[in-house]
């Protein structure tokens, strides 16, 4: 290929600047893969320089300043530059940034401005530079307003004409309700009278789908599910007739950062088939929380930002209804106050389980490397990491058959033993989750078929290469 493709991606967050959920995961580490293939893309990512980021952690170039029209009379725009795994990173600042506090608000009207002058500068900073993208690749609402002005001007505007635009979604239900105020003040108007539900008219995300030229979910089976009404946000009717653009895209998962050969924040570092080893981390782990040192006994664990989304609620009840067969478990995580109280009064309860109400990585691989089974009844899942990351750990997934879990989880009676690499469930019910539990606790009884469970799962190949050559395939079909 003559000239490499040139990828403007935007995202609201990416490690290692700044991350609050998967979507910092996925913008983070999908420009080094892009930029690792044998046809590299010149991606480049830009980032709101929000007040959470650790300015002195990086060096910072100032490369650009310009203006944003707004209502009240322009805005600046300062861009810093630095550069990561070879990526050059815009990191934008400006009054709407510095505005809120933390990266996402509450506070729909200071989310709306501060990701719609991020969006606009961004699209600026690409002129400023004379660097003209081949694609402008959007994440989720944040950065949708990027492709509504786009889809406003291209026809006229010389600079961005050849831009094609795609539209990645982890989130659907994340709209980006009451921002659409803030998208008006900045010259960005409603989609007034377009095929969209009138409802949706003013909404970012709802706009950036009406937009894109193409749009992709993280994974396959997502992409098939919002098309539903179970899954579709009200949209699934408007997305039918948007499907002929609509594929799904599996998310990688960093097999370096994750490997329980090379971890050094677990006990005993072990490889395929050393359950010797393994053993000592689940050992470690029960003396840590204080758990029965009692290694037969089946672990059950999950690890969860605890909303809606995850199911998490799905779990007291299930574990209440399998009480009578011998098993400890641990709950990691923080989010919804009633879910974390749900979970304080399963420890006061049961003397075999421990809830600890806290965001914390290191316990995570802890548990993860020690832990038999991992629990994951999502509502939905666009993609999912942690099973991808339980799997290579050896830890069994008990998951519900949905999105990205369904697409990277082998059922282990739905499929026949031979391929299978876990349990899913249907329904999102306690009942559901318990009878799967039990199915995963019969066969645990017998080693030799757990071992073939965990083998095949931690042989799985979930690198970033193959998503990365899946977006190449993408941003060709959309230049050409
Ligand atoms: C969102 C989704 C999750 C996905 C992540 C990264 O957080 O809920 O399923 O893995 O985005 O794409």
């Amino acid at each position: 290929m003559s000239a490499p493709l040139r990828v403007l991606t935007l995202a609201a967050e990416a490690a290692p600047f700044v991350k609050i959920g998967g979507l910092g995961d996925v913008a983070g580490t999908l420009p080094a893969a892009l930029r690792a293939l044998p046809a590299p893309v010149d991606v480049r990512l830009v980032l709101p320089l929000h007040n959470a980021i650790d300015k002195t952690q990086y060096a910072l170039t100032p490369i650009a300043s310009f203006t944003i029209a707004h209502a009240d009379g322009p805005i600046i725009a300062e861009v810093f530059q630095t550069t990561v795994k070879g990526t050059p990173v815009y990191l934008i600042s400006g009054a709407p940034i510095a505005a809120s506090p933390t990266v996402y608000s509450l506070d729909a009207s200071l989310d709306g401005s501060k990701f719609a002058f991020f969006s606009l500068a961004a699209l600026e900073l690409a002129r400023t530079l004379n660097w003209r993208p081949h694609v402008l690749h959007a994440h989720d609402w944040h950065t949708s307003p990027a492709l509504h002005a786009l889809s406003l001007r291209r026809a006229r505007d010389e600079f961005f004409r050849s831009t094609s635009t795609l539209l990645t979604i982890h989130n659907l239900p994340y709209l980006g309700v009451g921002a659409g105020p803030s998208l008006n003040k900045f010259g960005l108007p409603p989609a007034q009278g377009s095929p969209l539900p009138k409802w949706a008219w003013n909404l970012p995300l709802p706009i950036g789908l009406l937009t894109a030229d193409k749009i992709n979910t993280v994974s396959q089976g997502y992409a098939a599910e919002i098309l539903t009404p179970e899954f579709g946000s009200g949209l699934n009717e408007f997305l039918k007739t948007r499907a002929d653009s609509i594929t799904g895209i599996l998310n990688g998962l960093d097999m370096e950062a994750w490997n329980p050969e090379t971890d050094a924040q677990i006990k005993t570092r072990f490889g395929l088939g050393e359950w010797d080893k393994r053993g000592r981390n689940k050992m470690a782990l029960l003396q840590e929380l204080n758990l029965d040192a009692a290694p037969k006994r089946p672990l059950l664990a999950m690890i969860n930002r605890m909303d809606n989304q995850k199911g998490v609620d799905l779990v007291p009840n299930a574990l209440r209804g399998i009480a009578d067969r011998g098993w400890q478990a641990v709950i990691l995580g923080s989010g919804d106050p009633d879910l974390e109280d749900a979970a304080r009064r399963l420890d006061d309860d049961f003397s075999n389980v421990r809830a600890i109400i806290r965001y914390d990585g290191a316990l995570a691989r802890r548990i993860y490397a020690g832990a038999d089974m991992l629990l994951i009844p999502s509502r939905y899942e666009p993609c999912g990491l942690t099973q991808m990351i339980a799997m290579r750990y050896g830890c069994v997934p008990v998951a519900r058959a949905t999105g990205g879990l369904r697409d990277t989880i082998i059922d282990y009676h739905a499929k026949g033993q031979k391929n299978s690499t876990g349990f899913l469930f249907e329904a999102a019910t306690p009942e559901a989750l318990g009878q799967a539990i039990r199915r995963a606790l019969d066969i645990y009884q017998d080693k030799r078929r757990w071992h073939g469970l965990q083998r095949r799962g931690m042989k799985r190949n979930f690198s970033w290469r193959r998503s990365a050559e899946k977006y190449l395939a993408l941003y060709e079909e959309l230049v050409i």
